[in-house]
């Protein structure tokens, strides 16, 4: 592979797609669907990151609480990419695509406490959840079938994100992440609340 090769990138609107769509809305809803597969796979990446970085009290149990989460999220990335072929798209899998066409950042925590990243991953989940809400939204009128399988998968990347969120609630409710806009943020608030001390840095 040279370095100079060019990136992928999904453009044109496919010779045929699912029967009952216009050729012209099989590449609008494949379009919606490749920012959810480049979001899964940054998920499912950053998930193994984690289960990999975590240290100190609670590892093994997030340590152990995240792979059935990575293997649940390639699924999903694997669904969506079979979803934009179905449509007569070509699905986009290769590292650098992703990093070209994403328009979130790359994960910024390396090796922390099992409470830290969970209240980064708290936001990681918050961003992905949306968007895909979003893309349920965007292709509820045109394709009920992708629409289907995007609430579906919301729905399983929103109980991942309860058990994400159980980590940092307190008993009456509240969430120690609560106001943070950054994963930094995040990662401080969490670990405060857990009576981390933190190095000054
Ligand atoms: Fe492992």
């Amino acid at each position: 592979m040279a370095k100079e090769s060019k990136k992928l990138k999904a453009s044109g609107t496919p010779s045929y797609t699912v029967p009952g769509l216009s050729n012209e809305q099989g590449a609008e809803v494949a379009a919606i669907l490749q920012n959810r597969l480049n979001a899964l796979t940054d998920l499912h990446l950053t998930l193994k990151h984690v289960h990999w970085n975590v240290v100190g009290p609670h590892f093994i149990a997030v340590h152990q609480m995240l792979d059935p989460q990575v293997d649940a999220v390639r699924e999903m990335s694997d669904a969506v990419a079979e979803r934009i072929a179905t449509l007569g798209m070509s699905p986009i899998g290769t590292p650098g695509a992703l990093v070209a066409e994403r328009d979130w950042d790359d994960y910024s925590i390396g090796r922390a406490g099992a409470i830290e990243h969970l209240g980064a991953l708290d936001l990681v989940y918050t961003g992905v959840i949306k968007d895909h809400r979003s893309a349920i939204e965007a292709t509820g009128e045109i394709d009920p079938v992708t629409e289907d399988l995007l609430t579906g998968q919301a729905g399983q990347l929103e109980q991942y994100h309860w058990f994400v969120r159980a980590h940092l609630e307190t008993a009456g409710g509240e969430l120690s992440t609560a106001g943070a806009g950054t994963e930094q943020q995040a990662t401080r608030k969490a670990g405060e609340r857990a009576g981390v001390k933190r190095q000054s840095a």
